[in-house]
């Protein structure tokens, strides 16, 4: 009877806790015709990013910029005054950027990469690399755009879809020492750590992986930068899965994590629950001074940074109510009760479960698909045709590459496709739709067909690219199961 006891109230017996939320608007979903998302998906070239919005019915593409807002945002947002310069959101912003994250400085960006793009248009230069346990795809584009290197050091096990680890998003201590003592600190302008780690997973990094990482950055006098989009969800992970900081709050958990950066980038969009919005942090005064120079020549002035002043104040609230331990708990039992779907219809999932998506093992699920036809995008595309649902391809399709030398393909580590879950947006009947429509494609799955791609962007591949379906016929329509 252990679901009847709800842990966190200590020995006090009551039903489990629902949603700490209810629902005061709502938005009309509608399933288009199976035909109709035949020709949808072909005229999408197999690429569901090309796809209307309205012509999808569960939306798990992000989590980025899809959570529902609270009505205490929507008020704060009616009630701020639009002003280009000193808004009261900028300061209330202020206060609970000090009081979270506690970084001397900051800046409002209007997304995570525009923090990317000025962080490593200031300090990084032609050759020099970025370690990080693994960057986001946008990270990498905007460290290649400045002509820097980016590098992956993510422990081993994070590639293995099956080991039970609890904080599989690590960065590997040994390899990144190595890493700098072979290449020379003068050549590493920052590392970083990805707080989840999106890349493998969602999977947290432990508030010991972060210290390690931090002291190790001390050592060789290399500033130590956290891309913090989901810290609270880290940090969550990190009270339920880490000894030391059971008892702590998520606010003083941050505190700690934060505390070992010298700076942070970071999408409001995701763990400020709301729709635009980014930040940029950091102690050092003189980088500060460089940030703000770039911030207004291409984002805007330094108290509002591309935004409206109404979306500082959807952040400002935003981020107390994402340390709601109430709402972390409802949101952590909703995935794993997609999770438990799933694994019951024998689905392949990567586990454990991380901070903001199931992630399915294509690899597993289709092992009739080699790698360069796509296996990742193949099943998104199928889902779609099969269930309206829309979902993302994070394997070959977004990561694989050509080599320049030899012209093969090599793959992506693993080929996962993201079930990302908004934040307080669908209920738990929706999601158990979803893993229906899943179950039911595995056991269709021998027909399933590749891909082949006909059109690849030069960055950036997954958002763009345009597939066609490779079948015996040499025809390129989806295969009826
Ligand atoms: N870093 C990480 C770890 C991210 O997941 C993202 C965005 C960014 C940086 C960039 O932030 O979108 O505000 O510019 N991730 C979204 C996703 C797009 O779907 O995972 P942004």
């Amino acid at each position: 009877m252990n679901e009847f006891i709800d842990a966190r109230k200590g020995d006090q017996v009551c039903p489990e806790m629902p949603e700490p939320f209810k629902i005061k608007v709502i938005e009309r979903i509608t399933l288009p015709t199976r035909q109709k998302r035949k020709s949808l998906i072909e005229e999408a070239s197999y690429n569901v990013f090309m796809l209307k919005a309205k012509d999808v019915f569960i939306d798990l593409l992000t989590d980025s910029g899809t959570s529902a807002m609270s009505d205490h945002q929507w008020a704060g947002m009616f009630e701020t005054t639009q002003s280009y310069a000193g808004s009261q959101s900028y300061f209330t912003l202020g206060n609970a950027m000090e009081d979270i994250f506690g970084f001397k400085y900051w800046i409002p960006v209007h997304q995570g990469r525009a923090a990317e793009n000025i962080l490593f248009s200031t300090i990084i230069f032609p050759g020099c690399y970025v370690p990080s346990n693994t960057h986001f795809d946008t990270t990498e584009a905007n460290i290649v755009n400045n002509k820097g290197i980016p590098v992956n050091l993510v422990i081993e096990d994070a590639y293995d879809p099956k080991k039970m680890l609890p904080f599989k998003g690590n960065m590997d201590i040994n390899k990144l020492e190595a890493f700098i003592k072979e290449k020379t600190p003068r050549k590493i302008p920052l590392v970083m750590i990805t707080i989840t780690n999106n890349g493998v997973g969602g999977q947290p990094v432990s508030m010991q992986n972060i210290k390690e990482v931090s002291e190790i950055a001390r050592k060789y006098q290399i500033p130590f930068f956290i891309d913090a989009c989901r810290f609270a969800e880290n940090c969550y992970l990190i009270k339920q899965r880490e000894a030391e900081s059971k008892d702590k709050t998520l606010k003083e958990i941050a505190r700690t994590v934060f505390s070992y950066a010298d700076g942070c980038t970071f999408s409001g969009k995701k763990d400020a629950l709301t729709n635009i919005g980014g930040m940029l942090c950091t102690n050092n005064e003189e980088l500060y001074t460089k940030f703000t120079n770039m911030l207004i020549t291409i984002e805007g002035f330094l108290t509002y940074g591309g935004l409206a002043c109404r979306d500082l104040e959807a952040m400002a609230r935003g981020l107390y109510e994402a340390i709601d331990e109430d709402y972390q708990a409802y949101r952590h039992k909703q995935m794993a009760y997609l999770a438990k779907l799933l694994k019951e219809g024998g689905v392949p999932i990567y586990e454990p479960v991380g901070s903001h998506a199931i992630y399915i093992d294509s690899r597993q699920f289709l092992p009739h698909i080699p790698p360069e036809q796509f296996p990742d995008q193949a099943l998104t595309a199928q889902l779609y045709l099969e269930s309206g649902v829309r979902v993302t391809g994070l394997g070959s399709s977004a990561f694989g590459k050509i080599d320049e030398k030899t012209g093969r393909f090599i793959p992506s580590k693993m080929e996962l496709v993201r079930l990302a879950i908004p934040r307080r947006v669908y209920t738990n009947n929706h999601l158990r739709y979803v893993a229906e429509c899943i179950i039911k494609l595995y056991h269709e799955r021998e027909k399933i067909r590749g891909l082949r791609r006909t059109y690849t962007p030069k960055a950036l591949p997954h958002f763009t690219s345009r597939f066609e379906i490779i079948d015996k016929k040499g025809e390129t329509n989806l295969e009826e199961p």
